[in-house]
């Protein structure tokens, strides 16, 4: 059983399709994390610190969410290292046009850039939130929200993140379905079309909180 889990991991194919399926899932939770995220919208600050208070009733089971969560961007993040050093290495070698790997869109050629972006926003997001949160030392998870986005440095580290992230997402999304072979003539052109669309709608969607945040002036 571990003796073929760990040829199918050493394999292309093997790391591609664990990477697919974790990204599809990461996908999942940022969808419902936007959709957490628009209770601020939806409600105002009461609605949201309810939200978050209602998350943190389910104690341990949230814990295990998190580390599931953590080990699925650790798993994602450290295979797109691995196959991306390994594409450097073969091209070292011999030299494959873009072309014939099937052309480059700006979401596709820029796939381990913004993917680094993300991780360094990721780590300063949970700074920001989480890890305050989890120590106590935030009472009004909307305030907090409120006055990080509405500073210059809080709101331009925050866009560039959601930019990062529409980026990665344009690629990521349709090339996760490739990758699991779920394409069929007819379907794939709008499975693509699909896949762009919900990429540009979490971006915007992220990007609502840093704009409005700062242009809105936090209060
Ligand atoms: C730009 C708009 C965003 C806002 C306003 C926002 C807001 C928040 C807040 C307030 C929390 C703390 C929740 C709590 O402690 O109850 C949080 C946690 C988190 N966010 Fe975001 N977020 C945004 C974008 C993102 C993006 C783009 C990602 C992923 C790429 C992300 C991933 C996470 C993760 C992993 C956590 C920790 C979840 C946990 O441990 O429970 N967020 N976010």
């Amino acid at each position: 059983m571990f003796c073929w889990l760990g040829r199918f991991l050493s394999s292309s194919i093997g790391k591609k399709t664990v990477m697919a399926v974790t990204g599809l899932s990461l996908v999942g939770f940022l969808c419902v994390h936007l959709l957490g995220n628009f209770q601020l919208w939806a409600g105002g600050d009461v609605a949201f610190n309810e939200y978050a208070a209602h998350l943190e009733s389910y104690g341990w089971l949230l814990h295990v969410a998190e580390i599931v969560l953590l080990v699925l961007f650790v798993v994602h993040a450290g295979l797109a290292l691995k196959i991306a050093a390994a594409n450097r290495a073969a091209r070292s070698v011999g030299y494959r046009s873009r072309e014939s790997m099937g052309g480059s869109t700006p979401g596709s050629a820029t796939m381990v850039i913004t993917g680094l972006v993300i991780l360094l926003f990721l780590v300063i997001h949970v700074i920001d939130f989480r890890v305050p949160k989890l120590a106590g030392r935030i009472d009004d998870l909307a305030l907090a929200l409120r006055e990080r986005l509405a500073t210059p440095a809080g709101a331009g580290i925050y866009l560039v993140g959601v930019i990062a992230l529409g980026l990665h997402l344009s690629h990521a999304i349709q090339s996760a379905f490739q990758t699991l072979g779920l394409q069929h003539p007819r379907w794939t052109p709008i499975v693509k079309l699909g896949a762009r669309a919900l990429a540009l709608v979490l971006a915007l969607g992220f990007a609502t909180f840093p704009l409005f945040l700062f242009f809105g002036g936090g209060r």
